[in-house]
């Protein structure tokens, strides 16, 4: 699909069929797609937990405001952000900096400038912790909308849940935020859609000070 097209395409999309199945392969290829989104320092601070279990789906909606497109979608992704994503020791920092070095981006004696500039700018506070998780995270969550759209599916991003609910619920660690659900499914087309929504113009969105 030609992209202003999946961007015009894409909507949060309230009422799923229940009729219509989303296969493994397709979650699969969903997921590798969004995977390419960019992030800080290539960190990629992001996982997501594929909930498509019925009974796992009634728990969830029990924890994010009973909404009930998390039982008739097929499949939910719980999108996590990893605020620890940033440190020295990490799993995922480690093989970036490792990559780094491979290609010829970074030398291995930068290692602790490469450490000491994440902690810097992603790790010195909880906001910085918080803001690294979610902003990175969240060019993942559009990008899964986007990819969803651009295989004829369709998606409903939500932030309407208790964060601590759901950790709990699903044994989430606590370096995890949770920016954002994704139902995942068929539009149910005997409902109707709401008309396209309004959004900013160019001179509302751009700015000076
Ligand atoms: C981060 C985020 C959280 C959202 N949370 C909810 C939610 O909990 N429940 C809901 O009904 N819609 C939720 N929405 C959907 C928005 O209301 C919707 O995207 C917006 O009104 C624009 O409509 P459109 O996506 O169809 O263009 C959320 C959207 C985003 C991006």
């Amino acid at each position: 699909m030609e992209f202003k097209e999946v961007m015009k395409q894409r909507r949060a999309v309230n009422f799923f069929d229940p009729a219509k199945d989303v296969t493994d392969a397709q979650i699969k290829d969903i997921i590798e797609t969004a995977s390419l989104a960019p992030s800080g320092f290539n960190l990629q601070p992001w996982q997501v937990i594929v909930v498509k279990d019925k009974a796992k789906k009634e728990t969830l909606r029990k924890v994010a405001w009973d909404q009930a497109k998390i039982t008739e979608a097929p499949i939910v992704l719980i999108v996590l952000g990893d605020r620890e994503g940033w440190k020295k020791g990490h799993n995922t920092f480690e093989r970036d900096f490792a990559e780094m070095v491979k290609t010829g981006a970074m030398k291995k004696e930068q290692y602790d400038w490469f450490a000491g500039a994440t902690k810097s700018i992603y790790g010195t506070t909880a906001d910085q912790k918080m803001a690294f998780a979610c902003k990175n995270a969240g060019f993942f969550g559009l990008s899964l909308m986007l990819a969803a759209k651009n295989v004829g599916l369709d998606s409903h991003p939500m932030d309407g849940l208790d964060v601590e609910g759901v950790k709990k619920a699903f044994n989430i660690p606590d370096q995890y935020w949770i920016p954002l659900l994704l139902a995942i499914g068929h539009f149910d087309k005997s409902k109707t859609l709401f008309p396209p929504k309004w959004r900013k113009s160019y001179n509302e969105i751009v700015v000076s000070f």
